[in-house]
């Protein structure tokens, strides 16, 4: 901007925060419901809703009761959810098999919810740390992530997925090439139309904590994911790896975490002009209602205040924990 503002007292910049209805007419940003993607926990079982210590408020929920909540979600205005499996560690393996069983649970929670509730669209997980017995998103051997191979697996459990039913593919894994490899295999198998939502910029954070409790991963984890998620120090590399996920074929992009890397956010949707989404993670949820709950914050706010924040940072939508809480809120205006 090349306008130099008047100086006081000309320039009042209060008159315009007078009241609520200036202040909505001068916003720059607003939230809606149809910014929320909401992810949910999906375990075995029938009727069962099974807190999360570590994120309050956030349950693991069997087949049944995931329709239910996509029922809820779609009636409140989300346009979207996303499955994370909590996986039997019985079926945890070496070779990670289960991830693209046609009838895992990931995939059977999508079908029903296609069943029940076509109108809202199922995200689904690309990744192998549910299925993997050290916890893990790749094949590890000798201490060492295999790219290639993990690549091959990624596809097959890719392809499950879409054969399920998902609209949207989010590969989490950080392999390299996996999204063309995706990308080719959905197209030569009569999915053109399933989209990639890409994580392209993972960071190896330790706000996932409470999220490997949900998945039940954290026992299993054997090291840290350093040597494939992002180095929280890069910002450049986040560039680059987002530019190498849209020429393999991603429809939207993502940046994970969120409120610690909006720089991120706001750098990636200048530069690429993309669909671009904030993944507002377990540990950002889980900061904030370990505050509220103590009294120190005002939780309600600070939820509302928080996605704002992706907004202004540029992002389109935001994976958040509290899609229903501020989807009510949203709606009761
Ligand atoms: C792993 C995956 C993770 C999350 C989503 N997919 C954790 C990890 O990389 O260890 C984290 C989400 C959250 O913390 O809410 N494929």
């Amino acid at each position: 901007m090349t306008v130099t503002p008047p100086a006081f007292p000309t320039a009042r910049p209060r008159r315009t925060r007078q009241s609520a209805a200036i202040r909505g007419l001068v916003r720059e940003n607003t939230l809606s419901t149809d910014d929320l993607i909401w992810p949910i926990f999906v375990r075995d079982g029938e009727g069962v809703e099974e807190p999360v210590p570590s994120m309050p408020g956030v349950v693991r929920r069997s087949v049944d009761k995931i329709v239910e909540a996509a029922r809820e979600a779609a009636d409140l205005g989300i346009p979207a959810i996303c499955l994370f499996p909590y996986t039997d560690p019985a079926l945890k393996t070496e070779d990670c098999a289960e991830a693209w069983n046609p009838n895992n649970l990931s995939n059977r929670a999508t079908r029903a919810i296609k069943v029940a509730v076509p109108e809202i669209a199922v995200m689904t997980d690309v990744a192998l740390d549910p299925y993997n017995i050290n916890g893990h998103d790749g094949f590890v051997v000798d201490g060492q992530i295999l790219n290639d191979e993990t690549v091959e697996a990624l596809v097959k459990q890719a392809l499950s997925q879409a054969e399920a039913g998902a609209d949207i593919i989010g590969p989490s894994d950080m392999m390299d090439g996996r999204i063309g490899a995706i990308r080719d295999a959905l197209e030569t198998n009569g999915h053109s139309d399933v989209m990639l939502l890409s994580y392209a910029a993972k960071y190896a954070s330790a706000f996932y904590g409470p999220f490997r409790d949900a998945v039940g991963a954290s026992g299993a984890l054997k090291g840290d994911k350093t040597t494939y998620q992002m180095d929280p120090a890069n910002s450049d590399e986040a560039l680059r790896l987002v530019a190498r996920d849209i020429s393999e074929g991603a429809d939207m992009v993502m940046v994970k975490p969120g409120m610690p890397y909006l720089d991120i956010c706001r750098r990636v949707k200048d530069r690429f002009g993309v669909p671009t989404y904030a993944y507002q993670v377990s540990g950002e949820y889980a900061m904030i209602m370990g505050a509220a709950q103590n009294g120190w914050i005002d939780g309600d706010k600070a939820m509302v205040e928080s996605l704002m924040a992706f907004k202004r940072a540029g992002c389109d939508g935001i994976l958040t924990y509290f899609a229903p809480a501020v989807a009510r809120k949203l709606n009761a205006r």
